[in-house]
């Protein structure tokens, strides 16, 4: 890769996945800049569609080197609900909403999806990023944003609230397919450097 640090323009109006996001790219030496106001969701049950569709649309607006992420919450006895929904869901019935729709149900079994596409002429790279974990039973911890005070992850106590971002980054879905797309971004354009 040429030393020039790339400015990917992550379209989204969540700060804090901005700030997941950044020490995840200047790992692989990528700067992001959090961009608002840009992001068209179209409605799919798949999240790679959506942030595909999403970053294209983007794209061609901005001209610009672009990432969108789309993420949803899938709980296996609720089957899968809310998945593509969750952000309508979180706003609608919040953690106290799905706390209530699972009731004394004893699988508390969920997982986290997320899907990322970046756009960096001519590469389009679209990776997807999955963490199994549990729904408590209570709300702990104040970090984070959405479905973290109640999502445990494989592997820990903690639910994600409760966890600093470097800790989230080491399980959350969107650690794993945002580094996923980036190292595939670096590979793609140290290629298209060698090909010019
Ligand atoms: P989005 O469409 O990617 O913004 O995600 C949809 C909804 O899923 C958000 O409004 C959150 O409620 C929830 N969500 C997505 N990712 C996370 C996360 O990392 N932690 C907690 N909730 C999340």
């Amino acid at each position: 890769m040429s030393n020039k640090v790339v400015t990917i323009y992550f379209l989204t109006g969540n700060k804090h996945k901005v700030i997941e996001v950044e020490p995840i790219a200047s790992k692989y030496g990528f700067k992001i800049k959090g961009y608002p106001g840009y992001k068209v969701e179209i409605q799919s049950m798949d999240l790679a569609e959506i942030s595909e569709k999403a970053a294209l649309l983007g794209y061609l607006y901005l001209g610009k080197p672009v990432m969108v992420e789309d993420a949803g919450l899938f709980i296996e006895a609720l089957n899968g609900f809310p998945g593509p929904y969750s952000s309508y869901v979180y706003k609608v019935l919040g953690i106290n909403g799905i706390l209530k729709l699972l009731g004394g149900v004893s699988d508390r079994r969920a997982y986290f999806l997320s899907a990322t596409t970046i756009i960096y002429k001519p590469c389009i790279i679209t990776e997807r990023g999955r963490v199994d974990g549990y729904i408590s039973i209570e709300p702990r911890g104040d970090k984070g944003f959405g479905f973290d005070p109640i999502f445990i992850p494989e592997g820990s106590d903690m639910t994600f609230a409760e966890m600093s971002i470097d800790e989230k980054n080491k399980y959350s879905h969107r650690a794993r397919s945002v580094s996923k797309a980036l190292e595939k971004l670096g590979r793609c354009i140290e290629y298209m450097g060698s090909e010019t």
